[in-house]
């Protein structure tokens, strides 16, 4: 018997990042933080007690909203709480896109997109990058419901200009998306745009910038308009109390968090010179991670001889991805693990 929707049924659903179970291995496949969270993090866990978890939390997440609006100079009611920005993404789908209202979006980009119009059964239109990354002109003509733009982009850590995100908004007929989930490794944000235009969301995630990727927490800045929609869409309880009140304790330590995303972006910097010395292309990035090609080797054999020493980076045969390999940024320890096995993998 077939119980499921036929799109269901069909779906491959995404395919995470490998999670390796032991620990002694170097692990750059799945972007997370390579340092741990804020130590104001664990002492805000240290402090829950039964009561807490006793009750249903606070089902808009209030103390996070008030302090990720002070943060982002905006207002609470700007602010919507979420069970990592993928909860945010499923929500776009689901509020704005369905059979006739398909979605938009430049590839390669982030794998989830598609899984999701999938779930959704919209049409997904998937406009090119040129090899520069720069944002297609057509991406403003598809006539989508919802255009999602990743910036920086995945899996090659591209940005694009707030200018041209702004351009894009204005052209658009429905909603913009801008999944900031890496922003916090640029040097730049659309911020202004949520509070300026009414058609623009914008998606950021506590998993990378603020070392959270275990406690799955993200937030939305819009327009209170588009906030009150999304609301209608969430879960009841979308985040649980022991999240709220540990990522709100990580987004109120700024200096916790500015001194790490300063040290993950000298490590990217060092990482990057040195993939460059050993004879791979990799093209600025302003995420925490980067993305590797030597022209000279089947990035899927380097793959496959650095899984050999534990080491694990990301490997997409997709169209345009497959002969690069994404490397997380690490520790320098972690990072010149990497480097010597590559070393030894192109000289051997
Ligand atoms: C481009 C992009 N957007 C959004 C997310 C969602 O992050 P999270 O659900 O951990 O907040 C990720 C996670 O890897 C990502 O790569």
């Amino acid at each position: 018997m077939n119980y499921f929707r036929e799109n269901i049924e069909k779906a491959k659903g995404y395919q995470p990042g490998f999670q390796p179970k032991q620990t002694n291995v170097v692990k750059l496949n799945t972007n997370e933080n390579p340092y741990p969270p804020s130590p104001a993090v664990l002492k805000a866990l240290a402090k829950i007690g039964p009561e807490l978890l006793r009750r249903y939390p606070d089902p808009v997440g209030d103390e996070f909203r008030r302090a990720a609006a002070k943060v982002n100079a905006v207002q609470p009611e700007n602010i919507m709480c979420c069970n990592g920005g993928d909860e945010l993404l499923t929500m776009a789908f689901r509020a704005f896109c369905d059979e006739n209202r398909p979605v938009g979006y430049p590839v390669p980009t982030y794998s989830l997109y598609p899984v999701l119009a999938n779930l959704q059964n919209c049409r997904a239109i998937e406009v090119p990058f040129d090899a520069e990354f720069n944002l297609p002109a057509k991406l403003a003509h598809t006539g989508a419901s919802l255009t999602i733009v990743c910036n920086p982009n995945a899996p090659n850590g591209s940005f694009i200009s707030v200018d041209e995100l702004a351009s894009l908004a204005d052209e658009l007929d429905g909603v913009l998306l801008i999944d900031e989930a890496y922003v916090d490794f640029a040097e730049e944000n659309c911020t202004a745009l949520a509070k300026e235009l009414d058609n623009v969301i914008i998606l950021r995630s506590m998993s990378k910038g603020y070392c959270l990727a275990g406690l799955r927490f993200g937030y939305a800045i819009a327009n209170t308009g588009l906030i009150e929609g999304l609301m209608k869409v969430k879960d009841s309880y979308n985040v649980d109390a022991v999240a709220i009140a540990a990522a709100t304790a990580a987004i109120k330590d700024q200096k916790y968090f500015k001194e790490t995303t300063e040290k993950v972006k000298k490590e990217r910097k060092e990482l990057t010179d040195k993939l460059r010395q050993s004879g791979f292309e990799v093209p600025d990035s302003f995420a925490n991670f980067v993305l590797a090609e030597n022209k000279n080797y089947k990035a899927s054999d380097i793959y496959d001889k650095l899984v050999q020493r534990n080491i694990y980076v990301r490997y997409f045969d997709l169209p345009g991805l497959s002969n690069k390999l994404r490397i997380t940024v690490g520790t320098k320890e972690q990072n010149d693990k990497l480097i010597s096995a590559l070393q030894q993998i192109v000289s051997g």
